[in-house]
């Protein structure tokens, strides 16, 4: 890659001219790729469809208790005094709504591999293997070998990619879906990553380095010794418009633990609206966030829990409609009964385990009871929207452990699916079964969490900078 385009990249998340001029170049080369969505409700029909096999994955990944992965690299202590020092620096990379390109998932632009090979990943917090579309010498160079047109990461061509073999512990215990299958002990721990959309990834493991800047400075950095995947072949939707998965969940071979233990034990993100234009962008950050700093942020814990790893959990108190608390049965919040809630960047709409989801379905549309209804399918509750309907719009309010309250901006649960009409934007799912905090729910926030102090804050943004 030209220098001049790399160091564009790597100038900044913020909206610089730079930054957008650099990204629109990326995202037309997807965009033709990828026409995306013909109407808002197509768009939000194929959210619909996403979330709720997202979820089916979900709860299969949940069940899989035999999978004991190591002991969490963020709180271990062996990083090294010069990476203790980096503690109070930080790092960002610029994250985008993937609304464009027709998913319902944020894409974060990563550099890996030395020299670094640029990418568009999904930022995924229900995934803990960060991999790219990869094409290894000697895969055959035709076009769409490695899963699709895109970028595809060249091994032979970074210095710093080293493979993982298949007789080690690591391969052997500590990776996620790596396969049993090892030929000699030489060869390549591969993995088989299902998504259980039927999308699946598969490829060979991986230690390799990324590129990052740090925020003081603009002084690039190299990340060392990631685990990553190289995804030799990989079918599904989700993987179509971006060049793979940066893995945000919680386990000892996560991008966020591996970063986060360097960078103050901690990561943001700020999740522009998720109908945004593809220029605005924000920012994934690691380590210390400075917007968190006024006014105070809301304070949860952030529920690390062997039962629902790699994924967030939080603990929910309860959901007030125009401060109503609605009848649920406590058991539906906690993962020691059948039920739990998670936070999920990857999941869309927020998807409640049936009990709640039919409290707060129809507490919202009791509220709405007078403006006419419309059937927009698979939508439950639509509205032909009015100015007078606009101010009869329900405030729901979602209480979590402490006192934090999220309130979401009434657009997060009460979504624009057409001109003139809205939807309750909340979908079920069976129970017992965990709950999902959505990334619409979670839009025009920043999240932070703190992995080293089980916390987790957030603060309404409009997250631009
Ligand atoms: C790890 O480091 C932290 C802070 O430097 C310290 O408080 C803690 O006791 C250490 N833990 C172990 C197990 O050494
Ligand atoms: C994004 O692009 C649109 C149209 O091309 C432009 O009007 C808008 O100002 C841009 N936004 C930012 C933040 O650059
Ligand atoms: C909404 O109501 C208006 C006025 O009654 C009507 O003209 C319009 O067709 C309705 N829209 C839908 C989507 O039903």
């Amino acid at each position: 890659m030209p220098p001049l385009l790399l160091f564009l990249f790597l100038v900044s998340c913020s909206l610089t001219a730079a930054a957008v001029t650099t990204s629109d170049s990326l995202q037309l080369e997807l965009l033709r790729l990828h026409a995306p969505a013909a109407t808002r409700l197509d768009y939000l029909r194929g959210l619909f469809h996403s979330d709720h096999l997202r979820q089916r994955s979900i709860v299969q990944r949940i069940g899989q208790r035999h999978i004991r992965r190591r002991t969490l690299a963020a709180s271990d202590n062996t990083s090294s005094a010069a990476e203790a020092a980096a503690v109070q620096d930080s790092f960002a990379m610029p994250l985008s709504s993937g609304a464009y390109t027709g998913t319902g998932q944020y894409f974060v632009r990563f550099f890996l591999g030395t020299p670094a090979q640029r990418f568009l990943l999904v930022a995924d917090t229900g995934s803990d293997l960060t991999w790219v579309k990869c094409r290894p010498r000697g895969r055959g160079g035709r076009k769409g070998s490695a899963a699709g047109e895109g970028r595809v990461f060249r091994p032979e061509s970074s210095v710093s990619y080293s493979p993982i073999r298949c007789s080690t512990d690591m391969c052997k215990s500590a990776l996620p879906f790596a396969l049993a299958t090892c030929p000699t002990p030489a060869s390549p721990c591969a993995y088989n990553y299902g998504y259980s959309d039927g999308s699946t990834a598969k490829g060979v493991f991986a230690k390799e380095s990324a590129t990052i800047t740090l925020s003081k400075g603009g002084r690039r950095r190299k990340l060392r010794g990631l685990v990553v995947g190289c995804t030799t072949s990989s079918v599904g939707a989700s993987f179509r418009a971006s060049d793979g998965v940066l893995g945000l969940g919680y386990s000892g071979v996560s991008f966020a633990a591996h970063a986060a233990a360097r960078f103050g034990g901690r990561f943001s993100y700020c999740l522009v609206d998720h109908l945004s234009p593809r220029n605005a962008s924000s920012c994934l950050t690691f380590g210390p966030t400075p917007a968190l700093a006024v006014p105070p942020p809301r304070t949860t814990d952030l529920v690390i829990d062997p039962r629902l790893q790699p994924f967030y959990a939080v603990r929910l108190k309860g959901i007030t409609v125009d401060g109503d608390l609605l009848r649920i049965p406590a058991r539906v919040w906690d993962a020691g009964r059948g039920g739990g809630v998670i936070l999920d960047s990857g999941t869309s709409l927020t998807v409640l385990a049936e009990p709640a989801y039919s409290a707060v379905a129809s507490a919202l549309s009791r509220r709405l009871s007078t403006v006419p209804r419309v059937t927009v399918d698979p939508f439950d509750y639509c509205y032909n929207w009015t100015a007078a309907a606009a101010a009869m719009v329900p405030k729901m309010v979602i209480h979590l452990a402490g006192t934090a309250r999220l309130e979401p901006p009434e657009k997060s649960y009460l979504i624009d699916v057409a001109e003139g009409v809205k939807c309750v934007g909340i979908t079920a799912a069976p129970w017992p079964g965990v709950s999902t905090i959505g990334n619409i729910l979670q839009q025009e926030h920043i999240w932070e969490f703190d992995l080293r102090n089980r916390r987790l804050r957030f603060l309404r943004s409009t997250c631009r900078s």
